[in-house]
């Protein structure tokens, strides 16, 4: 029987580096020998589709409305029978998966109860855990400075308040769910290798 698949997912405010980070933590693993499947949040499937366009203002929605969407295709991403997480985990395949439910928790929990989207995501989290998150903790100066490179539009959530108050919840979360979740906080103000060996000083234990 395959050796089940480690799931490694990043967090951290727009404009954080996560995607940076994330190809070289998949160039890491390959290195070892292991297979690695890279995915977002929101996912590739119907229910990211629609989130795409609520984030870009195409569509307009409430806050609660969002935070139910963003469960839904959390679990739609875990369980769809084209390109699952859980089936990938289950064949043995390592995914990473640039955010998973630490999002919806600092970010819905701004404006909608933050008891509530725990309860909205409380089926992922007994689906599938991850062997550990990794927060990339970045000033909101530092990532709206990133943004305004190469970028020529704002989604929702990219201002410096709503990201002063998102980087805040992220740091209370992570000190209250220590004890329950595996949570590695890395200063995403290095340089891009200092940052990538500092995650992979992490992790590479499991690919080892
Ligand atoms: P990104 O593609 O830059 O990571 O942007 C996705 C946006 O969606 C980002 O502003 C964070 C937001 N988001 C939530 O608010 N809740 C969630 O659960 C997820 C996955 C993303």
């Amino acid at each position: 029987m395959n050796k089940r698949g480690r799931f490694i997912t990043f967090e951290g405010i727009d404009g954080s580096g996560k995607s940076t980070q994330i190809s070289l933590l998949k160039k890491h693993i390959e290195q070892c020998d292991a297979s690695c499947y890279e995915t977002l949040e929101p996912s590739g499937g119907p229910v990211g589709a629609m989130l795409r366009q609520c984030l870009s203002g195409r569509m307009k929605t409430d806050e609660k409305t969002l935070a139910a969407l963003f469960a839904a295709d959390r679990l739609d991403h875990l369980l769809n029978e084209n390109d699952g997480i859980c089936s990938k985990i289950e064949q043995g395949i390592n995914v990473i998966c640039d955010r998973y439910i630490l999002s919806s928790y600092a970010y819905q929990s701004v404006r909608v109860p933050l008891d509530w989207v725990m309860q909205l995501n409380e089926q992922a989290i007994q689906t599938l855990k991850p062997d550990c998150h990794i927060f990339i903790d970045v000033t909101p100066d530092t990532a709206l400075e990133r943004m305004a490179q190469g970028r020529f539009h704002k989604d929702l959530f990219e201002t410096k308040e709503r990201l002063t108050e998102v980087r805040q919840r992220y740091l209370e979360l992570i000190d209250t769910l220590q004890e329950k979740e595996t949570i590695f906080i890395i200063d995403g103000n290095q340089t891009i290798e200092k940052i990538s060996a500092d995650i992979w000083n992490k992790v590479q234990h499991f690919f080892l």
